[in-house]
């Protein structure tokens, strides 16, 4: 076949030069890129182009001809046709390698900072690691039901039984859940007809413990019992909350929660502190690597005087911050987390923490002109970083140090080569958070530069 004449369903060899960030093979062909989803570095396959775009292609592997030493075989089933996970194909040391490649590649595009990046710190477990999961529940055509994971960038159900990044006790609950489905005739919500009752299952464990929640369109339904006895004969220790959600949206939960049954919070003890989390909560998927980087930022703050937590979620690091420092504000703009929050506050008896329910953009100004720049600021936003507004308010007001936890490297480079004009990297520490996906954690300390008497 002539170089130029590529096109789509074609089938090409080719050579993989590197990774992309979703963990792909890229290729190049004829000065254009090729987008290879699992296949890895170093590897002559045979791949069949299903996009043929201005800029590249995007083609399936159909034959790996010459194999890297670095793949291995994927545990999962379904790998590759679930959108779950990006890397199983990979040795875990090189899922580590690609993910530290992944961070500097950002900073350095987006950023032009070429300094260290530490080794990726190692998850505890590779597989069965999630405390939480969330699965959408629909049915075929012929109405048998499904429970499992969407297909990547589409709303098509692929059935699982076991996701390997969720806990044994997972399984046991999918299974019992399709079965209380199957015998009381329970309907799945359908998106094409809008019909249909269950939407999602969304379970979040801790310890011996678990809360179900059941994401309904329908209030009055209040069919419970038999999956409660169900669970009963399997589990000593859980709580069934119904969520109703009638929108055809992307969104999972719905406004109204109704307890049913059982536990309605889970009670945890760790960092000397007492707190519960519903099933609502924002917490840190993996609790090993959560216990990591909290540890890696309280041995970081050098001021322990004033520590401003920004975007601090249901304030659990906050807390953990006010049993070390002597005065912790923690800003988070979602009232149900800011009241947690407090909850948190108040069973541990942390006088010294203020959480402040708001918008970092207008609070953050307000409170670090109060603090005089004296303070260390903690920065955990959202995937799409820092805004402006925001940024602009910590170059005014100059904290001493800032501690930025990114779960985005693309957005945090962006927000670094904003800050990088007045403040200088102590470390940039990336944490692997989501064994077998692309995802990774990203640590970055900063001091305020001392030049020319600037502070
Ligand atoms: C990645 S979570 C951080 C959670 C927390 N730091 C932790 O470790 O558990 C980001 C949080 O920022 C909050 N948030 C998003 N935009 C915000 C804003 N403009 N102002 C304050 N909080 C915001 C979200 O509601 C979410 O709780």
């Amino acid at each position: 076949m002539s170089e130029t004449m590529l096109k789509k369903n074609d089938e090409v060899e080719c050579e993989i030069e590197r990774l992309g960030v979703n963990g792909e093979g890229v290729a190049s062909y004829n000065g254009k890129i090729v987008f290879i989803p699992f296949a890895c570095v170093g590897e002559r396959v045979l791949a069949h182009v299903i996009f043929d775009k201005k800029d590249y292609f995007v083609a399936k592997v159909v034959k790996v001809l010459r194999e890297s030493k670095d793949r291995v075989q994927a545990p999962c089933p379904y790998f590759g046709k679930c959108g779950g996970c990006d890397v199983q194909h990979l040795n875990y040391i090189s899922q580590l390698a690609l993910k530290k490649i992944i961070v500097e590649t950002a900073l350095n595009k987006y950023a032009k900072i070429n300094a260290k990046v530490n080794d990726v710190v190692a998850s505890e477990k590779q597989y069965r690691y999630r405390n939480k999961f969330s699965f959408p529940v629909g049915c075929d055509v012929d109405g048998n039901i499904k429970i499992g994971m969407f297909k990547k960038n589409s709303h098509e159900i692929i059935e699982i039984e076991d996701c390997l990044l969720q806990s044994e006790r997972a399984k046991k609950i999918i299974s019992i859940f399709k079965n209380f489905m199957i015998s009381q005739n329970v309907s799945a919500y359908n998106e094409s007809t809008k019909k249909g009752i269950v939407k999602h299952i969304v379970v979040r464990e801790h310890a011996e413990s678990f809360i179900l929640t059941v994401v309904v369109t329908d209030e009055k339904f209040n069919n419970f019992e038999p999956l409660i006895t169900q669970l009963n004969n399997e589990f000593n220790s859980f709580g069934i909350i119904k969520n109703v959600n009638k929108l055809n949206n992307n969104v999972i939960f719905g406004k109204e929660d109704y307890f049913i049954y059982g536990l309605s919070e889970l009670r945890i003890d760790e960092f000397n502190l007492n707190y519960s989390v519903n099933n609502r909560s924002f917490l840190q998927v993996n609790d090993y690597i959560k216990y990591k980087i909290y540890e890696k930022i309280i041995d970081s703050i050098k001021d322990h005087r004033y520590i401003i937590d920004a975007y601090s979620g249901a304030g659990l690091l906050s807390a953990i911050l006010a049993t070390h420092a002597e005065n912790v504000y923690g800003i988070e703009i979602v009232p149900e987390a800011t009241k947690n929050a407090d909850e948190l506050k108040i069973k541990n008896e942390l006088n010294n923490l203020t959480n402040i329910c708001g918008d970092c953009a207008k609070v953050l100004p307000e409170l670090a002109n109060k603090l005089k720049s004296d303070f260390s600021l903690i920065l955990d936003p959202p995937r799409k970083g820092v805004s402006e507004e925001v940024l602009g308010a910590v170059l005014n007001s100059e904290p001493s140090q800032i501690i930025y936890l990114s779960c985005n490297p693309a957005t945090l480079a962006r927000d670094l080569n904003s800050l990088k004009e007045k403040y200088e990297i102590e470390y940039i520490q990336p944490y692997d958070m989501f064994p077998q996906t692309a995802n990774v954690e990203t640590l970055v300390c900063l001091n305020i530069k001392d030049q020319n008497g600037r502070r």
